[in-house]
């Protein structure tokens, strides 16, 4: 596959890339299978000492002793951190001077706000010292009622949801077109806390030299991290250099740095040694963020005829009492379905938790399984198969602003997904179909969407008099592949093959390339490579052209083309020069370049931009016993340009992972007396395992869509949890004819009557 590439830039040439699109293996793939990865936490340094966080065990109130000459007894404890002693910082950890800074709890006090809370660190020459004198710090409180879940006070109109969405938004009557609508759908459906739960719990490593830093910590957000880092400790980000190679999965939680991270900083400059600090799995519940609980309302109204007439989508969420970040689940509404009214609206609580944060989809994900089951419920009413109900009512533009999108892919999605999964084959009513074993068999479908964003990034692309080039960009690989998709986007900028290339990514001292986050990496790291190539090759070929020694010497009106290495003059490729010939009569041993990219403003104010896709899902379930198990589950998701297909079909099956997840398994459970979460552990925070994981096919059809930037890259990240999740809870519906509206959906929810 060669596939063309448009550039922008002048001098013009064309790179055929042989890389991109290639199903490559992840580079970082031995290492990572023979133990060779160092993540954070497998760092060292000499004179290192071992940091154990102390947590809270109430969820409001004060702590008012803490006993820290115990604490101290244990041989080999060095010192104990608490509000005081602790070292100053600059900055207060409460202030927040932009909606992207999330306030800390770095020991600026005696107030208790959420369980898990860090009250102290205790610091070590071992663990189990450390460990030991966290145990003994026997902290006494002052303790008050706990304020959990959704009905815990009074609510409010959040001022924003998600980054910086209005609350609320209208398009069109919906209340008068709920008010002559032939067929009605008014359903709530609750979704609990969860927590991302990442394999690599969060852990630094940080050592002071002076005033300069060294951290090794898995972030998604380098140049983010190092800049909260300055902030707080009022250095310069130079004197700040972070390591952050592998991240054992992040799903948000690593998008911006956490309290904990940077109580480790702390720690090292309170005992002037290195100082490790890794959470326990269970302090991963409570100061590192997790997804809000939600209560969503659909009102849905349709014609006879099965067209949709008003959506109206109301959420109801929770915020920490100190903090906000606001699930924006009822945006979902904005982008699948085509309605002549449609309205949105959020409301919230303060609760006696961590900050919420964005996890896998945020908003998408909630917003999606509520949406996709009353869709489904509105093709129940209307007597309609769920797909032709979706062909009838999917958006040919973006309902909300109106502006065209690609429509036609989440066509592409509908058609050959229900293909390849056998769809017509489905009966119209639940509790149809049965397998040998006698277990009642229903089949489900959810529509798939993630917006394809764009952040900023810079890269530095080089190429060198020995034929060899290198791509540097501080591109953060937390498990999904990127290095590899990027490293293919640079060998092609560079026009190299991909031996011939040196890619460096994952430290701070590299060129901003963006958060990873919002499905967004790709495009965003990718689209500054890309440049950063095209700048160095126009380099070379503004050389090349304008010597007359050259092949290409006046070959600067009909461009030039790079690949292999070699600069071809594009209306004749028989004339033709190496990279090594042109830098070397030019006396140079490399030539560099930088490239940025960011969203494009006037495409985006003309175009909606969005991944799409169709999700089939296929259930099993006891009907005696109430036991799930989804058996298959096809994906068909048009997402733009495919740079490594292996790593893509790879992230589908994480996203539909997760959606089979939230539907069935995921749930955060909180114990209303104490606001503590019960189940802060894998073994009782249910995650699907390799059992609950069907038989999974993930279509990538065929997008090129221009608008979204020159590479025609949209994110793969998360869109595979929206379609996924829905599917699951509607082919539980089809089983058994039950509709469940809380979720996870649990085999006690099914346990049938017996009349069935
Ligand atoms: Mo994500 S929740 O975009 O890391």
């Amino acid at each position: 596959m060669t596939p063309e590439i448009t550039l922008t830039q002048a001098p013009a040439h064309v790179r055929h890339g042989s890389n991109i699109g290639q199903p490559l293996t992840r580079r970082e793939g031995v290492l990572k299978v023979t133990g060779g990865a160092r993540y954070a936490a497998d760092n060292h340094p000499a004179g290192m000492l071992y940091a154990v966080l102390a947590v809270s065990s109430i969820a409001r109130g004060r702590v008012t002793f803490l006993d820290v000459q115990a604490a101290k007894s244990p041989p080999g404890v060095v010192d104990v951190m608490t509000p005081a002693n602790r070292p100053p910082l600059a900055e207060d950890p409460d202030a927040k001077t932009n909606p992207f800074m999330f306030r800390l709890d770095l020991l600026q006090n005696d107030q208790v706000r959420y369980a898990n809370q860090p009250i102290a660190v205790v610091i070590a020459e071992t663990l189990e010292a450390a460990t030991e004198g966290a145990a003994l710090l026997s902290p006494q409180y002052e303790a008050q009622p706990a304020r959990v879940g959704l009905d815990a006070s009074e609510s409010f109109v959040p001022p924003a949801v998600g980054v910086g969405n209005p609350a609320k938004v209208q398009r069109g009557d919906v209340e008068a077109a709920l008010a002559t609508a032939s067929r009605r759908i008014d359903a709530t459906y609750e979704t609990p806390a969860q927590y991302h739960n990442a394999m690599e719990p969060h852990a630094i490593v940080a050592a002071w030299d002076g005033d300069a830093l060294s951290v090794d910590t898995p972030t998604q957000g380098l140049a983010l991290a190092q800049g909260r880092i300055a902030g707080l400790f009022g250095i310069s980000p130079e004197k700040i250099h972070i390591r952050s190679p592998f991240l054992g999965g992040g799903f948000g939680s690593k998008g911006l740095i956490s309290g904990p991270q940077i109580l480790g900083i702390m720690a090292a400059r309170l005992v002037g040694r290195p100082v490790k600090l890794v959470l326990r799995r269970e302090q991963m519940y409570g100061p590192v963020g997790h997804r809000a609980p939600t209560r969503q309302t659909l009102r849905i109204g349709a014609d006879g005829d099965g067209r949709l007439s008003a959506i109206d989508h109301h959420a109801k969420t929770v915020s920490s009492t100190f903090d906000d970040f606001f699930e924006p689940a009822a945006d979902a509404s904005h982008t699948l379905y085509a309605s002549p009214a449609i309205a949105t609206s959020h409301e919230a609580v303060r609760v006696d938790t961590g900050t919420p944060l964005f996890m896998r989809a945020p908003g998408e994900a909630t917003g999606s399984i509520a949406l996709e089951s009353a869709i489904d419920e509105a093709a129940q009413a209307c007597g309609m198969d769920p797909l032709a109900f979706r062909l009838k009512n999917y958006a040919e533009v973006e309902p909300i602003s109106g502006k065209p999108f690609s429509s036609k892919a989440l066509r592409e999605c509908y058609a050959q997904g229900a293909k390849r999964f056998g769809w017509a084959r489905r009966p119209l009513a639940p509790r149809q179909m049965r397998d040998d074993a006698g277990f009642l068999v229903g089949w489900g479908m959810g529509t798939a969407t993630f917006p394809a964003l764009m952040f900023q990034a810079e890269a530095r692309a080089v190429v060198r008099s020995d034929g060899s080039g290198q791509m540097e960009t501080g591109a953060h690989d937390m498990g999904q592949g990127a290095w590899t998709a990027l490293a293919q986007i640079a060998a092609d900028g560079l026009g190299l093959e991909l031996e011939q290339v040196e890619f460096r990514a994952g430290t701070s001292d590299l060129p901003d390339a963006g958060i990873a986050g919002g499905s967004a990496h790709t495009a965003t790291a990718g689209m500054a490579i890309h440049n950063a190539g095209a700048a160095v090759i126009a380099q070379l070929a503004e050389l090349a052209t304008g010597d007359e020694r050259s092949a290409l010497f006046g070959a600067s009106n009909t461009g030039v083309v790079a690949r292999g290495g070699r600069l071809f003059r594009r209306d004749d490729e028989s004339r033709s020069e190496s990279y090594v010939d042109i830098l070397g009569r030019a006396g140079l041993t490399e030539m560099e370049a930088r490239g940025k990219s960011a969203a494009d403003p006037a495409a985006q104010s003309i175009y909606a931009m969005h991944a799409h896709g169709a999700v089939f899902a296929e259930v099993k379930v006891d009907p005696d016993l109430g036991q799930i198990r989804v058996t298959r589950v096809v994906g068909a998701f048009a997402a733009g340009r495919i740079i490594n297909p292996r790593m893509v079909r790879s992230q589908l099956f994480g996203g539909m992972i997760w959606g089979v997840s939230f539907a069935l398994h995921e749930h955060a459970v909180m114990d209303r007396r104490s606001g503590r979460t019960l189940n802060a552990n894998l073994a009782e925070y249910h995650i699907p395992v390799n059992a609950d994981v069907p038989s999974m096919e993930a279509l990538m059809i065929d997008e090129h869509d221009p608008h979204v930037n020159a590479l025609g890259i949209k994110g793969v990240g998360e869109i595979g949890i929206t379609g996924t999740a829905g599917a699951v809870a509607n082919a539980v519906w089809h089983a058994t004819g039950i509709r469940v509206r809380r979720f996870p959906i649990r085999l006690e929810d099914l346990v049938m009557p017996a009349s069935h």
